[in-house]
């Protein structure tokens, strides 16, 4: 079952056997390792490598191995080294010795390149959908609450004000560069590395535009020694990845605070939320919770790439058939994570009320009074300085500063007349501030 076994005299251990196979995991790729067997033979038949009766043959073959893979009467399993080893040797099963000719000119350095950075294109733009769709849900979301207002805070205080919707459209902002991220490493990504064989091409005269085209790159690689052995684009993609599950643990960080009975400004759905199994009042936000600890698992993947990328001599080495298991697992991760973020905002309860009362109580206008004092006359350091003594009135009286009557803010300046009240109402400093962007 070895595609190797000429130049060695004895058995590989079992032991080493099970190390070294990559089967359990490298199935995953049976699509695009059958895809990139057609592009070659294609190749190989137009350059006159393989006869047109023998390229009919095994495309035929590698058609049928893929509907019986599909349709579940064909198991990827086995003692077979990795996925590559197996697709070949069911083709040799069902063609013989014309089965054997599908390896001429090309190495399993090359085929496992081009599987990779096929899945990866695949994956990548499977996971720009998800940003799309959940851009697409926070903004309808924000749309539904268009004028609920809220604290807008630094280091955890409360600020000034602004709407829920803005606070939405922030996540909007970083996802859509998630999304440009994702195309930006597409591109990069974009250059075949089939043809390169182990490391240093091959004899025959092969046609590498041919193949690359067919499998939709935009060009072969230049180099074949980094054809071969570059991953970049997992490291770039694993960045991108890290950077999303970045954004979606704060989102997640935001909705697991904002529905504690301390901010109540959310209510996660039950369908997201579970109980204990000892106090019967608790809801807890696992869904957030999950999204929030996934994004370490991610985090980890990046890390462990790039270590094991770290100080390899050219070209391939088999340290990079760890690049797998992290990869499929941060793309399984990353898609679900979305997908449930997406359903949970979907379902989220806006408690507008419980906003509206953290924005009265938190001084949210004070920076405008001062605004106001300033257009009066009165430099904005000093400015600043009075406004916090009222702030500090307020604090000894238990009053929100709207509510101070005039006689009251003339004890502090002279400058305050009637306009003031218009001028500190939330919803118009809304107006003078985030609703002029909004526009
Ligand atoms: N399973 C291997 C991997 O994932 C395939 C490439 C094997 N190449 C080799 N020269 N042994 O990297």
């Amino acid at each position: 079952m070895k595609l190797w076994g000429g130049r060695f005299a004895t058995a590989e251990s079992k032991l080493m056997e099970d190390f070294n196979s990559s089967l359990s995991f490298d199935k995953t790729l049976y699509k695009q390792d059958i895809a990139g067997s057609v592009a070659h033979v294609k190749m190989l038949s137009k350059c006159g490598i393989l006869k047109k009766d023998e390229e009919y043959l095994i495309l035929s073959a590698l058609e049928e191995i893929l509907q019986q893979i599909e349709s579940g009467s064909l198991t990827i399993e086995g003692s077979y080294e990795d996925i590559h080893s197996f697709i070949e040797a069911k083709l040799t099963e069902i063609l013989a010795d014309i089965g054997k000719k599908l390896h001429t000119a090309r190495s399993r350095n090359d085929q496992v390149a081009v599987d990779m950075k096929l899945y990866a294109k695949e994956k990548s733009n499977e996971i720009i959908i998800d940003v799309q769709r959940l851009i697409k849900v926070l903004k309808e979301l924000g749309q539904k609450h268009s004028n609920v207002i809220m604290p807008g805070y630094t280091h955890m205080q409360r600020a000034q004000v602004i709407t829920f919707k803005y606070h939405l459209l922030a996540y909007v902002s970083m996802l859509e560069r998630d999304a440009r991220r994702l195309h930006n490493a597409m591109d990069i990504l974009d250059e075949s590395p089939l043809g390169c064989c182990a490391l240093a091409g091959t004899t025959y005269s092969i046609d590498r535009e041919f193949t690359a085209n067919a499998l939709g790159f935009s060009k072969p690689v230049n180099n074949f020694l980094d054809g071969v052995s570059d991953r970049d684009y997992l490291i770039e993609l694993l960045s991108a990845f890290s950077i999303i599950m970045m954004h979606l643990s704060r989102l997640c960080e935001e909705l697991i605070l904002w529905s504690t009975k301390e901010f109540n400004f959310v209510q996660i759905s039950d369908q997201f939320a579970t109980g204990s199994s000892i106090m019967p009042q608790k809801k807890n936000p696992d869904a957030a919770e999950l999204i929030r600890g996934k994004t370490g698992r991610v985090y980890g993947s990046l890390i462990s790439l790039l270590t094991t990328m770290k100080s390899l001599p050219l070209a391939y080495n088999k340290d990079m058939q760890e690049d797998k298991e992290p990869f499929f697992d941060s793309v399984d991760t990353v898609q679900a994570s979305l997908k449930v973020m997406a359903e949970m905002l979907k379902t989220l309860k806006v408690n507008r009320n419980h906003m509206k009362e953290a924005v009265k109580m938190g001084f949210l206008n004070a920076t405008e009074v001062a605004d106001y004092l300033v257009l009066k006359g009165l430099p904005f350091r000093d400015a600043h300085s009075l406004v916090g003594k009222i702030v500090l009135y307020c604090e000894e009286n238990q009053k929100a500063i709207e509510e101070l009557n005039l006689e009251e803010l003339n004890q502090f300046s002279n400058y305050f007349d009637e306009t003031i009240y218009d001028y500190i109402e939330y919803e118009n400093s809304l107006d003078k501030g985030i609703k002029k962007e909004m526009k």
